[in-house]
């Protein structure tokens, strides 16, 4: 998909479709709409009449145009609120999937001065807009992307064009990491998982550490190795990092990458197990957030730590009531063999310590308890400092993806105490996610740390928004903007 600029006049642009946006009950407030219809004749806003076109979010009305050049006039309803960098992104992802079988697509960016960052987000939105993931379908059922080229309306300046790239490049990473999400748990093995990690990081410029089992039994990785002892398969861990010259902080990601989660021992049901392939979609977003910010060469040392492994019933299981020693030191009595991802990160976090991280976050689908709290499309959002709790909250906004603080209440602490061990790794039922959170902290020391439970929103039964069904790249932008502010 190529993007071009022109500040030709509406009626004048060539290109199969033009897409506009209008927020809700506001056409005649368009001067582009106006434009359009004026050039037609009134035809559009006849059609918006006759269709019930409101603006509302969701809304598509597709007018078969003929009196100007373009073939087709869409309008995207954009809904009551105005966040014209977010209203940008959602144009072009409703405008990039109603043109399936168009080649080309011109943008009204929906802005009264486009600038870098409408720029920005329309790019990622045409980008991420396009995916679809098609790699087993055969025969007609293939997809065969038509659209070649995207205009832009706007005068085209250099850094409009830098812009352009750096949208690129934020999609890329997320359509990487759907398709890491998305890839089927026979194809995207813990040791496919750590290649393609290296293969994409490396050729972002990133620097690719990857660990067998022997290499992390050697590290001690315990409670890591614990959860790989039902599998097949060999774990690996990962370490990804770019250190940009003259970097003033140093930013380390970790994520969960459970690349199927049967639940062990403690083997969940059918109907839960079904989508487990997702549970490394915290690895994804790492890997996607590596890529991201070596291609942007943001001005910040990134890391990036995935633990990668599977969580199956082998006759080598770990069970529940047996003690394992972390990497940390501390022991650890296991409860129930499905909360496995604390475990594996518990002892990814303290391989992060050991790096000095002027900020320690980590991407995990940790709980189901944290849908329950928050939905399906908002991640949970724990942080043992305020300050870093508030910039990720600022970059959140920015980048429109949904994050909610959830406290990290002392009192559950109790829960963790094991009569045998230093700790146990789970509470009761009450307070999951955050007892799952209490649980993480006692590996991070005294970083500025905060988890980033994305349940919900890694992965989605049906589309939401400008997110697809399945794997979602959730999390990529936010970090992206939380390193760029820094
Ligand atoms: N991977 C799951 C959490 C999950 C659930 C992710 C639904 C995405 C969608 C995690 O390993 C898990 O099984 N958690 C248990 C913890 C419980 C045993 C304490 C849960 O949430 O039920
Ligand atoms: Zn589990
Ligand atoms: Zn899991």
């Amino acid at each position: 998909m190529k993007f071009v600029f022109s500040q030709e006049s509406l009626p004048k642009l060539a290109v199969d479709a033009i897409a506009i946006g209008v927020h809700s009950g506001a056409l005649n407030k368009s001067a582009a709409a106006s434009e359009l219809n004026k050039a037609l004749g009134g035809a559009l806003e006849r059609a918006a009449k006759d269709e019930g076109f409101k603006g509302e979010t969701g809304e598509l009305l597709k007018l078969n145009a003929g009196a100007i050049k373009a073939k087709y006039a869409f309008l995207v309803g954009l809904g009551s609120k105005k966040e014209p960098e977010h209203d940008c992104e959602a144009l072009a992802v409703a405008a990039v999937r109603a043109s399936k079988k168009f080649g080309s697509l011109a943008l009204v960016l929906p802005a009264s001065m486009p600038g870098e960052n409408h720029v920005r987000r329309a790019v990622q939105g045409a980008v991420t807009g396009a995916y679809t993931y098609d790699r087993f379908l055969t025969g007609d059922r293939k997809t065969k992307p038509t659209l070649k080229s995207v205009t832009l309306v706007a005068r085209e300046t250099a850094s409009l064009r830098r812009a352009v790239g750096q949208g690129q490049a934020i999609a890329d990473a997320i359509n990487l990491a759907r398709d890491l999400v998305n890839g089927p748990p026979n194809e995207i093995t813990p040791t496919e998982l750590a290649n393609q990690a290296r293969k994409h990081a490396s050729a972002a410029g990133a620097k690719v550490l990857v660990w067998n089992k022997a290499q992390m039994a050697k590290a001690k990785m315990n409670l890591f190795l614990a959860v790989n002892r039902g599998s097949a398969e060999e774990p690996r861990f990962v370490h990804m990092s770019y250190k940009p010259r003259g970097a003033k902080k140093r930013v380390v990601f970790v994520g969960k990458g459970l690349t199927f989660d049967a639940g062990g021992l403690c083997i969940k049901d059918a109907g839960n197990m079904l989508t487990m392939k997702c549970d490394m979609a915290g690895a994804a977003a790492t890997v996607g957030i590596l890529v991201a910010a070596a291609r942007l060469k943001v001005p910040v040392e990134v890391h990036g730590i995935i633990g990668c492994t599977e969580n199956m019933l082998g006759s080598a299981a770990y069970r529940p009531g047996d003690i394992f020693t972390s990497r940390e030191g501390k022991t650890v009595e296991i409860i129930n063999t499905d909360a496995e991802g604390r475990l594996v990160l518990a002892d990814c976090l303290s391989y992060a310590a050991d790096l000095k991280p002027d900020y320690l976050l980590d991407h995990a689908t940790l709980t189901g308890a944290c849908m329950v709290a928050l939905g399906p499309w908002t991640a949970g959002l724990f942080a043992n400092d305020d300050d870093l709790a508030n910039a990720y909250t600022k970059a959140s906004q920015a980048s429109g993806e949904s994050f909610w603080r959830l406290p990290l209440t002392e009192d559950l602490r109790g829960m963790l105490k094991s009569p045998i061990a230093d700790m146990k790794h789970m509470g009761d039922r009450w307070g999951g996610s955050i007892t799952a959170a209490l649980f993480l902290r006692e590996f991070v020391r005294n970083h500025k740390w905060a988890h980033l439970d994305i349940a919900g929103p890694a992965y989605l039964d049906s589309p939401h928004g400008t997110q697809p069904k399945g794997g979602t790249g959730f999390g990529i932008a936010t970090a992206i903007q939380f390193l760029e502010n820094l």
